[in-house]
C-alpha cells in the first residue's frame, strides 16, 4: 500500500473521527505501510544523487525565536548536504495552521514541525506540563526541566503516534494582553480569552472567571479587533510580530506561562534517511537548539521594547501581592490535572527548577 492509498482509503474514516482519533489513525495507518513519507524524492533505496525535500510549515513570523531556528535550520543543512537536502519553511501559517500540522506529519505529507507543545494535548497528557500557570518561573526552570531525565523521557514518548521528537525549542514566557487593565485576577472576570488548543488553558481562565475560546494564532488578530474575543495571553515575540499590541491597549507582565515547541519529524522518513545524512541533521538539530534557545529571551526582550516604543500598549508591571493573587487564583489547576499528567511529572518540574528560581 503507498502512501497516497493509505490516504485515500483513510478519508472517510477521518470525516468521522476527532482531530485526535485521525491524527492516532494517520500514525497507525502509517505504520502498517512502512512507511510512506518520501518527503520529495526521498524514501525507498537512497542513491548518491537522490535529493530529501523537508517541508517545514509553522505559525510565527520569521523574526520571532521560532521563525529564526527554522531558518537557521535550513542554512545549516543545505549547506552541509548540499543538492541533498532542501529545506522548503513555511513560516506564519502560509502553508497550514497548526492542527493541519500535526495531521500532515502524522500522514507524511510534511517532515517536520515545531508546533507549540499546548497543542499536542489530545495525543499526550504530559506535555500539559508545560501549561501549568506559575509551575515554572523563567525559562532557566524549563530549560533544567526539559535536560532532566523526566524531561528527555517525554521528548520521544510520541514516536510511536507518528512524531519522533528531536528537541525541544523556546519560545518564552507569557503576558496576559486585554482591553483593560489587568492587575488582579477580579480584572479578568467575564472577558474572552482566546488560547491555543489545551484544556489546561481553558481551566486557567475558566479559574479567573474568563470565558477562554481556542483559536489558531492566524484568527486572533481580527478576532481581537472586532470583538469575537476580548483578551489573549502570548509571549512578547508573538504580540509583536503577530501586532496584538495594536489592538490591546493593555499587557500585563505576568510571565505566568510558558510557549515551547516540540521539534518533531515524520519517524518513517527520518528512517528512511541514509545514515550519515540522518545523524548529520540530527547534529545541526542539537546546534540550532542550542543557537535558537540562548537567543529566544533577547528576541522576547526586544520585542517588549518594541511594543513599549510603539506607545500602543501600556505595560502593567505587578507588585507582589498581585502577582500572589494572580498564583493563587491559577494554583487549582494543577490540582485539577495532576491526576492526568501525573503527580510524579510535575515533582521533577519544581525538582529541576534553578536554586534562584526557588527563592523567586
Ligand atoms: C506558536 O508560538 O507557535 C503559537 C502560539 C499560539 O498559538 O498562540
Amino acid at each position: 500500500m503507498n502512501f497516497n492509498s493509505a490516504r485515500t482509503s483513510s478519508e472517510s474514516l477521518l470525516r468521522g473521527a476527532s482531530r485526535l482519533g485521525a491524527i492516532a489513525l494517520a500514525a497507525i495507518l502509517l505504520a502498517g505501510c512502512g512507511g510512506g513519507a518520501s518527503g520529495g524524492a526521498g524514501g525507498g533505496q537512497a542513491t548518491e544523487d537522490q535529493l530529501y525535500l523537508i517541508k517545514f510549515p509553522h505559525v510565527t513570523a520569521p523574526g520571532t525565536p521560532k521563525g529564526q531556528a527554522a531558518q537557521r535550520f535550513k542554512e545549516l543543512a543545505e549547506a552541509r548536504f548540499p543538492g541533498r537536502v532542501a529545506v522548503e519553511v513555511y513560516p506564519s501559517s502560509q502553508l497550514m495552521n497548526d492542527d493541519d500540522s500535526l495531521e500532515a506529519l502524522a500522514f507524511g505529507e510534511i517532515q517536520m514541525i515545531a508546533v507549540s507543545l499546548s497543542k499536542y494535548d489530545r495525543l499526550t497528557h504530559s506535555y500539559q506540563v508545560f501549561d501549568l500557570p506559575f509551575l515554572f518561573p523563567n525559562i532557566e526552570a524549563v530549560e533544567a526541566f526539559q535536560a532532566s531525565t523526566a524531561g528527555r523521557q517525554i521528548l520521544t514518548e510520541l514516536t510511536d503516534r507518528g512524531f519522533l521528537g528531536l528537541a525541544f525549542w523556546h519560545n518564552g514566557m507569557k503576558q496576559l494582553s486585554g482591553p483593560r487593565a489587568l492587575r488582579v485576577p477580579q480584572d479578568a472576570a467575564g472577558l474572552k480569552f482566546r488560547i491555543q488548543e489545551s484544556d489546561v488553558l481553558q481551566a486557567q481562565f475558566l479559574a479567573i472567571g474568563g470565558s477562554p475560546q481556542k483559536m489558531d494564532l492566524g484568527e486572533v488578530y481580527q478576532a481581537l479587533q472586532t470583538g469575537t474575543v476580548d483578551a489573549q495571553e502570548n509571549t512578547w515575540s508573538n504580540i509583536y510580530s503577530s501586532k496584538f499590541y495594536e489592538v490591546q491597549p493593555y499587557i500585563t507582565e505576568s510571565n505566568h506561562g510558558y510557549i515551547g515547541y516540540l521539534v518533531a519529524v515524520n519517524p518513517q522518513f527520518w528512517q528512511s534517511l541514509p545514515d550519515d545524512m540522518r545523524a548529520g541533521l540530527e547534529e545541526i538539530i542539537a546546534e540550532v537548539t542550542v543557537w535558537g534557545n540562548a537567543r529566544a529571551e533577547e528576541i522576547n526582550q526586544r520585542d517588549k521594547a518594541n511594543i513599549v516604543a510603539s506607545g500602543r500598549s501600556e505595560i502593567i508591571e505587578l507588585t507582589p501581592a498581585e502577582l500572589t493573587a494572580w498564583q493563587e487564583a491559577m494554583r487549582p489547576v494543577w490540582d485539577q490535572f495532576s491526576g492526568d499528567i501525573g503527580a510524579d511529572l510535575i515533582e521533577a518540574a519544581i525538582a529541576a527548577r534553578p536554586q534562584a528560581a526557588m527563592q523567586h
